[in-house]
């Protein structure tokens, strides 16, 4: 079976993915799969091989051509994090094309990496978020309203983003604005919450043999004011596998994230992060494309499971091959 393990994308997430897509294909079991490696950029799409020699990839088709053979794919193992890859674009694509692919369909990507739109549509399932307040860019900001809705601190994210690009926490009435307009940076839409004080948590769901697994749960423990993407790739956390948190809080919030990836028809690797405040687990996002490297919180979970990276990524071709 041929696979391309597509990678990079149009997103600030390109060095990121472009880790996580090479972990993909060193783990890849080369007796069972030919992987190739796609690089994915506003630029260009190109398969690299191992010499660092570049391809193009055919967009009528996704096919290459290698001297005169031609390559199609049997598969497109998806480690491309942010826009175009976990937003739903290149989903539509590939189901268009009829290639499966490792990730989940379109409709569940483009509704989940959209803050604003997952929670408003989960929240009649009972899951709980924290009080927000939305921007689109050209919106007049009223600032005296924003603080009124959501209270002080909040956090002011880019709607569709990953990473924590974009994101700050604000404290006063006044650095609001200036947080404002470094989230739109990164988008122009703009998400304001509530901050919620407690125990933040990462819930690793994957379709594994042809089942919904819901894996062992991290809690995080950041040493800067939040998980910010400082914390999250330069060592400043601590990801704690399994989370210190009661047993009828584990069994609530995994209840939660199997039931999201559930009503949602969600496929492939799913990692959605919770605070709890008390008993509650309070939604803060869903990643459908989550960081694969072998530091990665979703491969750590996995890893717990007694799932290792090989056998990770071999299921999650399994599970879409026809
Ligand atoms: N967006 C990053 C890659 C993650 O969710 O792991
Ligand atoms: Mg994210």
């Amino acid at each position: 079976k041929n696979i391309a393990i597509i990678m990079g994308g149009y997103s600030s997430e390109y060095k990121i993915s472009l880790k996580s897509g090479k972990v993909v294909y060193d783990y890849l079991d080369k007796e069972k799969f030919n992987c190739f490696p796609i690089h994915i950029s506003k630029e260009k799409w190109v398969y690299v091989n191992q010499e660092n020699v570049e391809f193009p990839v055919n967009r009528h088709d996704f096919s290459i051509k290698i001297e005169s053979e031609l390559i199609q794919f049997d598969c497109v193992f998806n480690a491309i994090h942010g826009t175009p890859g976990e937003d739903g674009l290149l989903q539509a694509y590939f189901e268009l094309l009829n290639i499966p692919q490792t990730s989940c369909n379109f409709y569940q990507a483009a509704l989940t990496f959209n803050k604003r739109d997952l929670l408003s549509v989960l929240k009649p399932y009972g899951i709980k978020s924290a009080p927000s307040y939305y921007l689109n860019k050209g919106d007049k900001v009223n600032t005296e309203e924003i603080i009124n809705t959501v209270k002080l601190p909040c956090f002011v994210k880019a709607n569709k983003s990953g990473s924590s690009y974009g994101i700050s926490k604000v404290y006063k009435k006044e650095d609001l604005r200036k947080a404002i307009k470094s989230a739109y940076e990164e988008d122009d839409e703009i998400i304001i919450e509530g901050f919620l004080d407690g125990t933040e948590v990462s819930v690793g769901v994957i379709s594994y043999e042809g089942e919904t697994k819901v894996l062992p749960i991290t809690e995080i423990v950041s040493e800067n004011d939040f998980f910010d993407y400082e914390a999250k790739y330069e060592g400043k956390s601590k990801e704690i596998t399994p989370a210190r948190i009661s047993k009828s809080k584990e069994e609530k919030v995994k209840y939660l994230a199997k039931k999201i990836y559930e009503v949602l028809k969600m496929k492939g690797f799913s990692r959605s992060e919770f605070i709890f405040i008390g008993d509650e687990p309070y939604l803060l996002e869903v990643n459908t494309t989550p960081g694969l490297t072998t530091e990665s919180i979703l491969p750590q979970q996995a890893k717990q499971a007694g799932i290792d990276l090989p056998s990770l990524f071999e299921n999650a071709i399994n599970e879409v091959l026809p």
